[in-house]
Parts: structure tokens; sequence; C-alpha cells
């Protein structure tokens, strides 16, 4: 199973609700950096994680896809268990879902293994229970996401759009950002009608002007040195800079694949962060890339 991580393009947050969640109105895009996840018949459950990153992840029923292999036992009656073995390629508590995708191609890589047959829909609302990202990250693609980010609709996207990723040295907590959100005003800012329209232009340059993310500044007050990693970013170049998701990784839009290699390697030479990938996007959802099991 190979799963992608996700960039959110605008991510404008609400108020805090009842239920402690922050209403959104997001755009996700499924990009290219992606975790592989093998699902073996077992008599009990169990994870491994390799890879980048594999020692802050934890392998007990506090993994997502742990988690998200025994929803599914339990719904499809499955019996036995199985062990699930991660490798890692998105950043660990990076803003990119990591976490979040492993569940989901948890969900897909237990239902083909267990013949259990689930329907998409029903995978997706199982999705929904295990994480707010879940469900897009077995969607993939370009979507429009309310509700906490669980309720997606399809948008009209041109193009592919060429990233490169900075990759901060350590994570941060996603429910501490949100947090931060509150405490620095709760300030919302646009909403995703501006990258809907870029999109439908299918133009880099002006998706470049359209990005925003209102846990940005939140990001930053946790963890101050993304500001000067924003301004590498501007000076070497990039169309445009924006923290991913509840961060620390940070985005920057390329014109194209050349341009991306371009600044990925000027950035890299600059030292602000622990490493630096190009990706692009978008990309499909968790699929299965070989027999599992
Ligand atoms: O849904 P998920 O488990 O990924 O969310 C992790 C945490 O992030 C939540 O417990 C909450 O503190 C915060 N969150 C939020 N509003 C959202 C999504 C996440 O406040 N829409």
């Amino acid at each position: 199973m190979r799963v992608p991580a996700k960039i959110n393009l605008a991510l404008q947050v609400g108020p805090r609700r009842a239920d402690g969640y922050h209403g959104l109105a997001t755009v996700f895009q499924a990009v290219s950096l992606y975790d592989d996840v093998t699902a073996t018949p077992a008599t009990s459950f169990s994870v491994t994680v390799t890879g980048e990153g594999a020692d802050q992840v934890p392998t007990g029923p506090e993994n997502l896809a742990y988690r998200a292999a025994q929803l599914l036992s339990e719904r499809a009656d499955a019996l036995g268990g199985v062990a699930l073995d991660i490798t890692k390629g998105i950043p660990v508590a990076g803003g990119m879902a990591g976490g979040s995708a492993d569940a989901a191609a948890a969900l897909v890589a237990c239902d083909a293994l267990w013949g259990s047959d689930s329907e998409r829909s029903e995978l997706a609302e199982l999705a929904a229970l295990l994480g707010s990202d879940v469900p897009f990250l077995l969607r993939g693609g370009t979507a429009l996401g309310a509700g906490r980010g669980e309720v997606l609709s399809d948008v009209l996207a041109r193009g592919t759009y060429h990233w490169v990723l900075a990759i901060a040295d350590g994570g941060l907590s996603t429910p501490a950002v949100y947090a931060a959100f509150d405490e620095l005003g709760a300030r919302t800012g646009p909403g995703p009608e501006l990258v809907l329209a870029a999109l439908r232009s299918g133009r880099a340059e002006v998706l470049a002007q359209a990005l925003n993310n209102d846990l940005q500044p939140a990001a930053i007050s946790l963890r101050p040195s993304l500001r000067r990693v924003l301004e590498a970013g501007a000076e070497i170049g990039a169309l445009a800079g924006i923290v991913s998701g509840s961060g620390p990784t940070t985005a920057f839009l390329a014109g194209d694949a050349q341009h991306a290699t371009r600044l990925a390697a000027e950035l890299s030479g600059l030292g602000v962060a622990r490493a630096v990938r190009t990706a692009y996007g978008p990309v499909h959802g968790a699929r299965i890339t070989e027999r599992t099991g």
C-alpha cells in the first residue's frame, strides 16, 4: 500500500466548537511524498515502523493505523489480527498528515486482506471516526474539506503543481497549534474561494497569490525559526511559501519541476531545514501497489 502526504492550499479556521474541534474550510492537495504500509495476516494486532523519524511513532493502540485495523476488524467481523509494517517517507508530526495517511492505508490494506470488500463510502465513514484528515488521504487528489476537515467535496483543479518541502527538526503537536491559534485571538482569515479560482486556472503563479493558512501564525509562535525558513524561500525566488497544516513543514510553490529542483538545492545550501524534498500534486490517495499478505 502506498499513501501520500497532504498540503492545505487554503486553511480557514473558525471558532472552537462544542466538541473541541474547530470548524474548517480547507482545500487539500495530495502530494508525492509517500508512506508504504504492508499488511500481513497475524493472530494479534501489531505495528512496526521504519524510516525517518520512526523512533517517534508509537507502535501500540496510540498508533492511528493500529486503531484503523482494529476498527475495521470489529465492523467487518474479521477474526484474527494483522501485522502492519509502515515505512515512513512522510515527515513525522510535520503537518502533512503522516499518521492519518497510515490509518487510511491500513483501512484499505486490511479490507483487501480480510476480503471484507467494503464500499469506499463505508471506509470513508470509518476514516472520519479515526481523524479529521483520514478521509482525505483515502481519497487523494484535490478536495474541499468542511466540518472538522472530514466532509469532502470535489473541486475542479487543473494542472500539476511542483513543491519544495522544508522539513524541520522535530514535530509540532496539532492540538498545541490549535490551542495557540485560540490564544492568539482565533483570527479567521479568507475562505478558500481564491484558491478554488486559482485551481481552475491551472497556473502556479495564480495559486501562489491565493495560498492561505490561518494556523501559520500559531505554528510560528510555537516555532519562531519558521519565520527564517519562509524568508529563505522568498529570497531564493519561490513563487510562495506557506506552513503546511499545523506545521512545522513549510511548502514552497515552484513554477515547474526544474524550478523546484533548483529551489530545493538552494534551500538545502542555506541550511534552514533538516531535510528538503521536492514533490508534486495532486496524486492519488491510498492505493494497493502489491499483493498484501
Ligand atoms: O482529528 P484529529 O485527531 O487529527 O485532530 C487532532 C487534534 O487537532 C484534535 O484533538 C483537536 O485538538 C485539533 N483539531 C481541531 N480542529 C480540527 C481538527 C483538529 O481543533 N478541525
